[in-house]
């Protein structure tokens, strides 16, 4: 925001006194005073055109918000202010619902890392859909990430997706079924490929009678077997669906011990890293551009965009090095891209994977 890059040393200093959570409605608040006097970021221009289409959908780069950080869609025009490329706001469910009880959110700050066990928290579809039409105009693709409630078993999961698309698929740019979260119980069940091919097809039929070629995503687990993602890329692209974001929070604690690692829930930030690659570069290899692939997990600086795009990816996701790095961390990982793109005497981004077979860019962002 207005604060130069070494200030969020001392903001972070004074917030990590706080809960995470806590810090979390803090940092909210900011954001949504910052979306209404700067809704717009005015990143660096010049250099390597770093814009990627994907999916169809036109960013400006390939840096995007990920879900779980603007579950109910309270601070989108703030996030496209500190200059995300795309903003995902969500995971929704159809009912409002409380999420799991506090503390539920935990910093590892020498391993640059979080764990959560949030449960989906959120104010529900219609909620979010009143915000996505307040909204003005949108400086690039707004996702909505759909849930399902915590007591809709697990049977009646479809309905509660299909219930989401009804409610806000003609309100977003794309559309993104979560069934990786490990904190709604039961939920990577969804992965499998029966369960998996009725819940996508089911999800995909209703799209397109809502909002007819909306790009629709699903978002995977870092903690499958490579077998298991192989046969995801197969479903995804029998049923047609735009693509795979890989991927959500790990179970595994990789490298990490301690009290606070102890704590139940999906970790996020640099040790999930190397899974996330894992899982993507799987999938990259199993699609074989078939599918428009994205990439969330671990990504911090310039040089980890480019891995992931090199490895399959059209654009990242981040949550948790915005937490570490703060407002000025888009606007910082645009420039690197421009000096490593510079620097390799490239006048744009390695060819995306995925963005060559997904037709001509759409959006209701402009
Ligand atoms: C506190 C927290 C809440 C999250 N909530 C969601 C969510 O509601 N839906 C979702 O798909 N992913 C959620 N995520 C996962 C992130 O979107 C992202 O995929 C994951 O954290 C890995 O990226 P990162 O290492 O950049 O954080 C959440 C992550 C965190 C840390």
């Amino acid at each position: 925001m207005v604060l130069p890059g070494g200030v969020y040393g001392l903001v972070k200093r004074g917030l990590f006194l706080l809960s995470p959570e806590r810090a979390h409605v803090l940092g909210m608040s900011a954001l949504r005073a910052w979306g209404s006097v700067c809704p717009r970021a005015a990143l660096p221009s010049g250099g390597p055109d770093l814009s990627v289409t994907s999916a169809g959908l036109r960013f400006a780069h390939p840096v995007v918000l990920a879900a779980g950080f603007d579950k109910d869609a309270e601070a989108v025009a703030g996030f496209f202010g500190v200059g995300f490329a795309g903003v995902e706001v969500g995971t929704v469910t159809p009912r409002p619902q409380p999420g799991n009880p506090a503390p539920r959110l935990f910093r590892l700050p020498e391993a640059r890392a979080l764990i959560n066990r949030m449960g989906f928290n959120n104010h529900g579809a219609e909620a979010m859909a009143a915000r996505l039409r307040a909204l003005g105009r949108r400086p690039g693709p707004v996702g909505v990430n759909l849930g399902k409630n915590k007591d809709t078993p697990l049977e009646r999961a479809v309905e509660d997706y299909v219930a989401g698309v009804e409610t806000l698929g003609a309100l977003a740019d794309y559309l993104v079924i979560n069934a990786s979260s490990p904190n709604t119980p039961g939920l990577r069940q969804l992965q499998q490929a029966e369960p998996l091919r009725a819940l996508l097809s089911a999800v995909k039929t209703r799209v397109e009678a809502i909002s007819p070629g909306t790009p629709l995503f699903l978002k995977i687990a870092p903690d499958l077997a490579p077998e298991e993602v192989d046969a995801i890329v197969d479903v995804a692209v029998e049923v047609g669906i735009a693509g795979l974001i890989c991927t959500n929070t790990t179970l595994g604690r990789p490298g990490l011990t301690g009290p606070v690692a102890a704590e139940a829930g999906g970790l996020s930030g640099a040790p999930l890293a190397p899974l996330a690659l894992g899982t993507l570069r799987r999938a990259a290899a199993r699609a074989r551009g078939r599918l428009a692939l994205w990439a969330s997990g671990g990504v911090f600086t310039a040089d980890d965009v480019l891995e992931r795009i090199e490895a399959g990816a059209d654009l990242v996701q981040l949550y948790t090095a915005f937490v570490y790095e703060g407002p000025f961390l888009v606007r910082k990982l645009v420039s690197e891209l421009r000096a490593r793109l510079t620097a390799r005497g490239l006048d744009a981004l390695p060819r995306a994977h995925g963005a060559a077979a997904q037709g001509e860019p759409r959006s209701r962002s402009g």
